[in-house]
């Protein structure tokens, strides 16, 4: 059976890109920026897996502004999703999988980048431990996301501001009222991020960096997965 939230992003992937960029004010092209630089600080590898890369923005990004990969996978349930990397500047290859059981072998990747994909999966917990199976000793994962809101300025813009125009905007522009209501919801039932990061070290990560966004509207996540027999 097709998940609700694979039929939501196959029915919003024609508008995704530029309700993305225009809800976000152009802040999530930033936030994808500063990520793949600092990845690039940190050494990131050559073998790249976008996961719930939907229409591809973060593996262009990276490719674009940290290293040109040798292996690249964009990989995405939403068939729609994928479908909008279409004519995008990237190397990597669209495969239809799921996040929950990613059909690659142990270590067969450098890096791991999941653009607000562990909010939407059905456990984040799994997630991490698929995305830590996958990657190399040393290799990295990085978490672009919006997490529970816990300051003052974050619960009333999450409270009080997104629920009102995010919802009539994603109405207005892709008709999918309820797609914008559930990114909000989905938001506020999200773990806060410090409760992610103790989750990530449960699944054997190391947590390298964390980055907040315009005052924690959204965080970059550096996890690490330690060398093998260290502990970095
Ligand atoms: C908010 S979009 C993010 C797309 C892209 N990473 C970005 O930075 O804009 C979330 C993506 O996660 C995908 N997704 C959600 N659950 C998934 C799962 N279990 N397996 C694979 N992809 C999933 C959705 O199809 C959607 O494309």
């Amino acid at each position: 059976m097709i998940s609700p939230v694979r039929k939501m992003f196959d029915g919003i992937a024609c508008r995704y890109d530029f309700l993305n960029h225009f809800l976000s004010c152009g802040q999530d092209i930033l936030w994808r920026r500063y990520c793949c630089r600092q990845l690039k600080r940190l050494g990131a590898g050559r073998r790249l897996l976008d996961l719930c890369g939907g229409t591809g923005d973060f593996a262009v990004t990276y490719e674009k502004l940290c290293v040109n990969p040798d292996m690249a996978v964009l990989g995405d349930f939403s068939f729609g999703m994928l479908k909008g990397s279409a004519g995008k500047k990237t190397v990597a290859t669209p495969v239809q999988l799921d996040a929950m059981r990613i059909p690659f072998a142990e270590a067969s990747f450098d890096v791991v980048l999941n653009g607000f994909g562990m909010r939407n999966v059905p456990d984040a917990r799994g997630a991490l431990q698929e995305s830590f199976r996958v990657l190399s000793p040393g290799g990295y994962l990085c978490v672009l996301e919006f997490f529970a809101p816990r300051n003052p300025f974050n619960r009333f813009f999450y409270g009080c501001l997104a629920p009102v125009f995010i919802p009539l905007l994603g109405a207005f522009f892709s008709g999918k009222k309820e797609a914008y209501e559930y990114l909000v919801n989905s938001i506020k039932r999200f773990l806060p991020v410090r409760d992610f990061c103790q989750m990530a070290e449960t699944c054997g990560f190391l947590v390298v960096k964390v980055k907040s966004f315009n005052g924690g509207i959204s965080y970059g996540v550096f996890l690490r997965k330690p060398l093998e027999g260290s502990r970095g």
